[in-house]
C-alpha cells in the first residue's frame, strides 16, 4: 500500500487559519485538485469539515474521528475512527492512488507511524497569520526533489528515507 501526503505550508508550517486555509493561490488549489482527482483521499475531521463538498463527488473519501457518531452525509464516504481500523480497511481499495489531505494533527500521526511514502509538500514563500501548524522538523531527514517552482510557491517531492526496518 502506497499512500502519499498532499499539503501546503507558508515557509513556518501553517497550514490553517480557523476552519479555512490562510492564502488563496487558485493555480495551487488546481495543481492538489487535479493530482487527487479519482483516488482515495485520507483527511481528519476537522479537514473533512471545512473543505468543498464538490471535492468528495470527485474522490473517494477516507475521514478519521474519534466520535463514533459522526455522520458524513456524503455518498463514497467512510468513517474510520483508529489506524487500526484505517488498516483494517484499505486493503480493500488499493486499485486507486491513495492521498493523505491533512490536517496537521492527521499528518503528524501518519508521518509519526511511518504510513506516508512520498509527501507533495508546497512551500508558500510569503509567510501567513495562522493556528494550525505542521510540524516540518518531521521532514529533516527527508530527500525531496523540486516538482514545480513559482512566483508565489515551489513544490517538493519528498520521500521517506529508508531505515532498513521496513
Ligand atoms: N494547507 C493544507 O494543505 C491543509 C490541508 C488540510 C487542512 N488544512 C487546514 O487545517 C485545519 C484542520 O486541521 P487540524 O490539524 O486542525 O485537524 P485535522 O487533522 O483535519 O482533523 C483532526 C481530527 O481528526 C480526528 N483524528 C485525528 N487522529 C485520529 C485518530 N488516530 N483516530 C481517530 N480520529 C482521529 C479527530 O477528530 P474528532 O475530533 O472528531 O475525534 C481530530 O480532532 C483547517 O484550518 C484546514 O483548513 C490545511
Amino acid at each position: 500500500m502506497h499512500i502519499t501526503g498532499i499539503m501546503a505550508a507558508d515557509p513556518r508550517g501553517i497550514v490553517g487559519k480557523g476552519h479555512d486555509l490562510p492564502w488563496h493561490y487558485p493555480d495551487e488549489t488546481a495543481h492538489f485538485r487535479n493530482t487527487v482527482k479519482g483516488h482515495i483521499i485520507i483527511m481528519g475531521r476537522c479537514s473533512f469539515e471545512s473543505a468543498p463538498i464538490d471535492l468528495f463527488e470527485e474522490c473517494d473519501t477516507i475521514v478519521f474521528t474519534r466520535d463514533k457518531t459522526f455522520d458524513p452525509h456524503t455518498p463514497r464516504t467512510t468513517v474510520v475512527h483508529s489506524i487500526e481500523a484505517f488498516n483494517a480497511i484499505l486493503p480493500l481499495k488499493t486499485n486507486q492512488h491513495v492521498f493523505m489531505i491533512g490536517g496537521a494533527d492527521l499528518a503528524r500521526i501518519f508521518l509519526k507511524e511511518g504510513l506516508i511514502n512520498d509527501f507533495l509538500l508546497t512551500t508558500i514563500h510569503k509567510e501567513y497569520e495562522g493556528d494550525v501548524v505542521l510540524d516540518l522538523d518531521l521532514f529533516t531527514h527527508w530527500p525531496f526533489i523540486v516538482v514545480e517552482k513559482t512566483a508565489n510557491y515551489t513544490i517538493r517531492r519528498y520521500t521517506k528515507p529508508y531505515t532498513g526496518t521496513e
